[in-house]
């Protein structure tokens, strides 16, 4: 074999295996395109947490979020639960009771426009979406009292909504919540 035809021959092999390469790297860059638009399209319309839709017309009458069911539960299995409605211009309960240093869900909704509510200085945040149920678990580290302010803007009166949280020791919390009922710090 003469010296050109080697190197003809050695051209081949690299110029096949740079198109390969080129095909494997066109695949993965259309795989991540995919991804990208699947994803964008899926949350693009959705609130900043799960995606969990709810009737705000029927909200009083029926389901989860009737008066009734609204405070902290505690679960046989330990988990604690706040179910909180925000309307123009008040929360319900008006106050809420959580324990320290255990993890709590909440799940909000609002009957009527966009509210959100902020617990004190916690990382406790989150917008309150008409039609969605807004839900993340954080825990309390101290106890003491916190104001839960509405902070997105919601009509005439959003700067007087607001409720507030009293973090309970947990053993004050779990002697309260053994009844099984719907906590909340509410005067009656
Ligand atoms: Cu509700 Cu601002």
């Amino acid at each position: 074999m003469s010296d050109g035809a080697a190197a003809h021959a050695s051209e081949l092999v690299a110029v096949a295996a740079e198109r390969r390469w080129a095909w494997i790297v066109g695949a993965i860059i259309a795989v991540i395109v995919v991804m990208m638009v699947i994803t964008g399209l899926h949350w693009a319309s959705m609130p900043p947490s799960r995606v969990e839709t709810v009737d705000a017309k029927t909200l009083h009458l029926r389901g989860e979020f009737v008066e009734s069911n609204l405070g902290t539960t505690l679960a046989p299995d330990g988990k604690v639960t706040v179910r909180v409605v925000a309307q123009q211009y008040s929360f319900v309960p008006q106050c809420l009771v959580v324990p320290e240093g255990m993890p709590v869900t909440f799940r909000a909704t609002a009957t009527d426009v966009i509210h959100g509510f902020v617990v004190g200085t916690t990382n406790a945040n989150t917008m309150v979406v008409p039609g969605f149920v807004a839900t993340f678990t954080t825990t309390f580290p101290k106890a003491g009292e916190h104001l839960m302010p509405c902070h997105e803007y919601c009509g005439t009166g959003h700067e007087a909504m607001w409720a507030h949280v009293q973090v309970l020791p947990r053993d004050e919390f779990l002697a309260r919540a053994r009844s099984g009922e719907r906590l909340s710090c509410v005067a009656r």
